[in-house]
């Protein structure tokens, strides 16, 4: 830990120096001497992100200290931080800013790491466990992990032996069902496996009240269907149209006219394209269903009572009217793996503890980021990818007739015939192996990765044909001295080896390209690019002596220690590579002592709906600043994609969702559509559901906890009252400030308040300002009424967070979760870390993964102070799958960020046309 401190110490020391007239210097110097925070020893003891008066000075100024009284993260103040009037004339303090809001993020970490992990295979007892002064995060091995006897690989991974070790064929490339990643855990992320948890198992399932804090916390006020998932929905999250009939509910006009409106709120630095990119990713890591279906009851939606004065009362006919709700609206019941009850057991004379969530569900994809929305995650969703049989190392794309363009010639994705494995309502839809919830968006990336997998096939052919002897850098482990030369390669060794390129040009677009836009700001940019290729960078030999230290962490015996500073150095190298030239190709995986899913908590903050508008702005490539129609996102759902896709082409489609601005994560600006949705499948009055109302309620059904005590669990501040949601940065006159206030009323009028009784206490995760226990009042006057802000359902909580990071697209509660969970299934793959070599994805596999195609290409201009900067790699995706749009995207530099927008100096989120594009109609005309 001291070295830590003294690094810190010594960044600082640095910064500070050489700049005299710099006022905040006094307080750095203060700060410094005031020593550096210790990481939390106790859950209760954790930085919660929120710094000292003399810590805000230094690194922000007085517009930190005077930010600092707001349940949000301090960083966000800090100089250089947030948009152009952010950063200072006087170099050394940007630097302090962007250093301080990254060693805050680190601290945040290192934190999570440490008190979030909570797996739900029987590992956590252990875990948890230092009673043989062993520290259970040192464990690396599971039995829970092993395969079990009825499984087919059984005997290849050793059978009964003390400890199962994968080998031979199920090392040399992405299993279908994800087992063997690590090669000592055969089962672990696998399709199937349990989805585990980021919280206290007591604090799951807040309604069933597991212990009496969470009694204290909720005092009985909550059940599945209180408050009402469809009053929420239709109360909170409903988009106001101005002119209801231009929305028509989604459905927008005949003939997809373009007079057609549907109201929503835009983020300027966000398009359509990163809305469906995140709906793609997800359909890649986790899905509670099977095959599109949930469990075999129906339970009702709601529809059925509200608050009023604080008493839960039946809707009356005019009610239901007026909110627009349906009664008759139900849905198949999540599926559950086990619901009997875990038995608590005593840790070291301590008091009960549960190890594991009373109810624990299935994530039936693969954890892993393997592609396998595209390739497969078990036979079935295999047996529906395609392939050429010209050359099965290929996806089978069909060329249409009359195909023009360079990128219609690469083709479009086959379509399901009736003879493939599906649920029948997926018929018509383009053959992929997760075809669930498809529209235009599904559509678009899927045939945009089949065209790049062929892409990489092809060129390793190329490359084949002109050196057929030559060493394709690939090896099998069972003879790994064998040279492998390309002509040796069989088609579905390459079909594996473009698989997993693919899965790691994925992770990389999302990691410093999709991510980098979703927080737009400097010191995000830099973490991001960190966990990629290293804080310093690639050039700095540093990156290499840090990955030596990292290295030898891995293999320490303290586990406390080496976890906090194995994640810390190895911001250092980078996540991605490290141990890829070690020996050992299993070596490089760290999953700090708990074994890795995602959990249900994940899930949560991934319910991002709200990012879909109701209408594409639909265009043509011809004339890219004219939008031509409006086509309702629904009107594309599941086999009518097609049709859309290939009589419009991918290049259009592009056009229109790089150009439109996707939805703001808000309350109010749920996509009418989705409130609407046809589901035939469904036994129900309605057949028809809301998606919105269907948010609330699977999260109520696994167990999330709401969303006060989910901060805390965390790392983050509660909050004290509704009224925290109002952003006290904007001015009191301001019409975005009225806004929220009536926000917040209304949240008030669903949650509602009560009078509170201080001797409650209701958590153990996190204390008062002075150290006190929490209580149902809050710190609030004991008998006074307070607001049911710990009833308030996750996903409207983060939804509610108006106070937020400069550029963040997302709110900090959500933030946190992807700040553990991203980095860990990094940390977790084989693929990512020392299996990331050219003897698992051929030289050529490395270098394109590296240089973001088949040769290194740098941008010609600054961006954002920073020059030498690679073609961002879906941009370079989008040149070689769709290149007749290379005019268009010249212009872009990441591809996520609305294609006409001028960015405009450092981190501005303005909404104004780039040069040449100031006819574009999505911009209001000058006067
Ligand atoms: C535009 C078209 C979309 C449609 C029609 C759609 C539809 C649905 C439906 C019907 C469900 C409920 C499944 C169930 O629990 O029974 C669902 C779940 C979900 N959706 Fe969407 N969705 C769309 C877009 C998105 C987007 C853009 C995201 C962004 C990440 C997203 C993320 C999720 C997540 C995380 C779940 C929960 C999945 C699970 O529990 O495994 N969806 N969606």
């Amino acid at each position: 830990m001291r070295l830590h401190l003294s690094l810190i110490a010594v960044s600082l020391a640095l910064v500070l120096s050489g700049c005299k007239k710099d006022t905040s210097l006094l307080s750095c110097a203060d700060e410094l001497s005031e020593g550096v925070r210790p990481f939390a020893r106790e859950r209760d003891q954790r930085f919660l992100g929120k710094v000292q008066q003399n810590t805000a000075n230094c690194r922000g100024g007085a517009r930190a200290v005077a930010r600092r009284d707001v349940p949000w993260l301090d960083w966000g103040n800090y100089f250089a931080t947030g948009g152009p009037g952010t950063r200072s004339r006087l170099f050394t303090r940007n630097l302090r800013g962007i250093n301080g809001a990254l060693i805050d993020l680190e601290y945040e970490r290192v934190e999570l790491i440490k008190f979030n992990l909570f797996d739900n295979s029987g590992t956590y007892p252990r875990y948890a466990s230092s009673d043989s002064g062993k520290d259970g995060r040192g464990l690396k091995v599971w039995p829970e992990m092993r395969l079990p006897r009825s499984h087919p690989d059984y005997a290849d991974v050793g059978g009964d032996a003390a400890r199962q070790r994968c080998k031979g064929e199920l090392i040399r490339a992405r299993t279908l069902t994800g087992i063997c990643n690590d090669m000592d855990n055969p089962l672990m992320g696998s399709a199937g496996t349990l989805f585990a948890r980021n919280v206290e198992f007591e604090t799951t399932f807040p309604d069933a009240g597991l212990n009496k804090y969470a009694r204290n916390r909720h005092g009985g006020r909550i059940s599945l269907m209180t408050p009402d998932p469809q009053v929420v929905s239709r109360k909170l999250f409903t988009r106001a149209q101005s002119d209801s009939s231009a929305c028509n509910d989604g459905l927008g006009k005949p003939g997809y006219a373009k007079d057609a409106n549907c109201d929503y709120k835009k983020a300027p630095f966000f398009n359509v394209l990163a809305a469906f990119w995140i709906q793609f990713m997800t359909h890649d890591w986790f899905s509670h269903m099977e095959e599109g279906q949930n469990g075999p009851k129906l339970v009702k939606m709601g529809c059925a009572s509200q608050k009023v004065n604080g008493l839960e009362r039946a809707l009356s006919p005019e009610e239901i009217s007026r909110l627009g709700c349906r009664p008759g609206d139900e849905i198949d019941q999540t599926l559950v793996a086990d619901s009997t009850s875990p038995t608590p057991y005593k840790r070291a004379g301590d008091m009960d503890y549960l190890p594991r969530s009373p109810r624990t569900f299935r994530n039936t994809n693969t954890a892993w980021w393997d592609a396998s929305q595209i390739y497969g995650f078990d036979q079935r969703s295999r047996a529906r990818v395609k392939r050429d049989p010209k050359d099965p190392a290929r996806l089978l794309m069909v060329v249409l007739r009359g195909a023009t363009t360079a990128g219609d010639k690469q083709g479009y994705l086959a379509t399901l015939e009736s003879g493939d494995p599906m649920n029948p309502v997926w018929a018509g839809q383009e053959a992929t192996a997760f075809p669930d919830n498809w529209t235009i968006g599904m559509s678009f990336y899927h045939n945009v990765f089949a065209r790049e997998h062929n892409q990489f096939v092809d060129h390793f052919r190329r490359q084949a044909a002109q050196t057929p002897d030559g060493d394709s850098g690939l090896r099998d482990p069972a003879n790994p001295t064998r040279v492998i030369r390309y002509r040796d390669v069989t088609p579905d060794e390459l079909f594996e080896v473009a698989r997993l390129v693919v899965a790691a040009e994925i992770a990389k677009i999302h990691t410093i390209e999709w991510t980098t836009q979703l927080l737009y700001n400097e010191p995000l940019f830099r973490g991001m690019n960190s966990n990629w290729s290293g804080l310093f960078g690639e050039k700095l030999g540093v990156s290499k002596a840090l990955g030596y230290v990292v290295d030898k962490l891995r293999s320490s015996e303290d586990p406390n220690q080496a976890s906090t500073w194995y994640s810390i150095l190895a911001s250092g190298p980078g996540i991605f590579g490290i141990g890829s030239t070690g020996a050992d190709p299993n070596g490089g995986v760290n999953h700090f002592g708990s074994p890795f899913n995602f959990p249900e908590e994940f899930i949560t903050v991934y319910r991002l709906h709200a990012l879909v508008p109701d209408l594409i702005e639909f265009r043509d490539a011809h004339q890219p600043d004219a939008i031509r129609n409006k086509i309702p996102v629904i009107e594309t759902f599941r086999g009518k994609a097609t049709g859309f896709m290939r009589e419009r082409g991918l290049a259009n489609w592009a056009l229109s969702m790089g150009r439109q601005r996707l939805g703001l994560l808000a309350l109010q600006n749920h996509p009418r559509f989705l409130q609407n949705v046809p589901m035939g499948r469904i036994r129900s009055a309605t057949q028809r559901i809301d998606v919105a109302a269907l948010d609330i309620l699977r999260d109520r059904e696994h167990g999330v906890p709401r969303f006060n005590e989910f901060r805390r669990q965390y790392g983050l501040r509660q909050l004290t009252s509704f009224d925290d949601f109002i952003d006290q940065r904007l001015p009191s006159d301001s019409p975005e400030r009225a806004d929220q206030v009536e926000l917040v009323e209304k949240i008030r009028e669903v949650y509602g308040t009560h009078v509170c009784d201080s001797t409650k206490v209701i958590t153990i995760a996190q204390r008062g300002p002075e150290g006190e226990p929490i209580t149902d009042c809050l710190g609030h006057r004991n008998g006074s009424t307070v607001d049911n802000v710990e009833d308030l359902d996750a996903v409207v909580g983060w939804l509610a967070e108006t106070t937020r990071p400069h550029g963040f697209a997302i709110s900090e509660t959500q933030f946190v979760v992807f700040i553990l969970n991203a980095s860990r299934r990094l940390y977790s793959d084989r693929f990512f870390t020392s299996s990331f070599r050219p003897a698992f994805y051929s030289t050529l596999g490395v270098d394109w993964v590296n240089n973001n195609g088949p040769t290194r290409m740098v941008e010609d201009r600054e961006i954002n102070g920073h020059d030498d900067l690679p073609v961002s790699p879906l941009k370079r995706v989008l040149l070689r799958t769709i290149p007749e749009l290379e005019p268009e995207l010249k212009r872009v530099v990441d591809a996520f960020d609305p294609w006409a927008r001028d960015r405009g100096e450092y981190y501005s989120l303005a909404w104004r046309p780039r040069p040449g594009a100031e006819a574009d109609e999505a911009f209001p005309r000058a006067k």
